[in-house]
């Protein structure tokens, strides 16, 4: 598989979003929520950049199965398990594609009345858009090549790379 972007490459972006975060929050405490399973090398990279008082918790949803293509729909498997209101929360994400699945996190997770909600992406592929939504914080802007490696995913293989690689067809 081509490498797209370096296990160094990622750990500069990754390191870069940590400090901007540390700064745009100062003297706050966050709530880093990660989607499972593809965000989980992500938060746990970023949350040992960010010099805050930061806790973790997770949601996890479906939306793309075993195909490279979303269903279009999506669905929460698992909640949260602490309360979120009043909280600052950075929504933490592997990569944003047509933004459906951010779209429904972010209204599922508004109504608990957080005190704010950011998206830390750390790929992002504005071609494929089909909702109106934006990554607050972005590691990388990518073409629209499906990516494996560094907690992405397909049919749940490839997770474990240290670098994220183009999946070509056939593999
Ligand atoms: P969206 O709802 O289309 O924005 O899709 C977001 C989800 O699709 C991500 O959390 C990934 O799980 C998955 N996804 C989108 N593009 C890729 C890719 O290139 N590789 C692996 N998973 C992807
Ligand atoms: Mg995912």
């Amino acid at each position: 598989m081509d490498v797209l972007l370096s296990r160094d490459e990622i750990a500069t972006a990754v390191a870069r979003i940590g400090q901007q975060i540390t700064k745009d929050y100062a003297g706050q405490s966050i709530l880093l929520l990660g989607v499972l399973k593809g965000a989980c090398m992500f938060l746990s990279d970023l949350a040992r950049k960010i010099e805050l008082n930061a806790t973790f918790d997770f949601i996890a949803v479906r939306s793309y199965g075993a195909q490279k293509e979303s269903g279009g729909e999506v669905q929460l498997i698992k909640d949260v398990t602490t309360p979120l209101h009043g909280q600052h929360i950075i929504l933490v994400e592997d990569i944003l594609d047509t933004g459906l699945t951010l779209t429904f996190l972010k209204k599922t997770l508004m109504a608990h009345q957080p005190k704010s909600l950011k998206i830390a992406a750390l790929l992002d592929k504005p071609s494929r858009r089909k909702a109106d939504i934006q990554a607050d914080y972005v590691g990388f802007q990518i073409p629209d090549k499906f990516v494996v490696g560094y907690g992405l995913d397909h049919a749940e293989r490839f997770r474990n790379l240290p670098d994220i690689c183009v999946l070509n067809e056939g593999e």
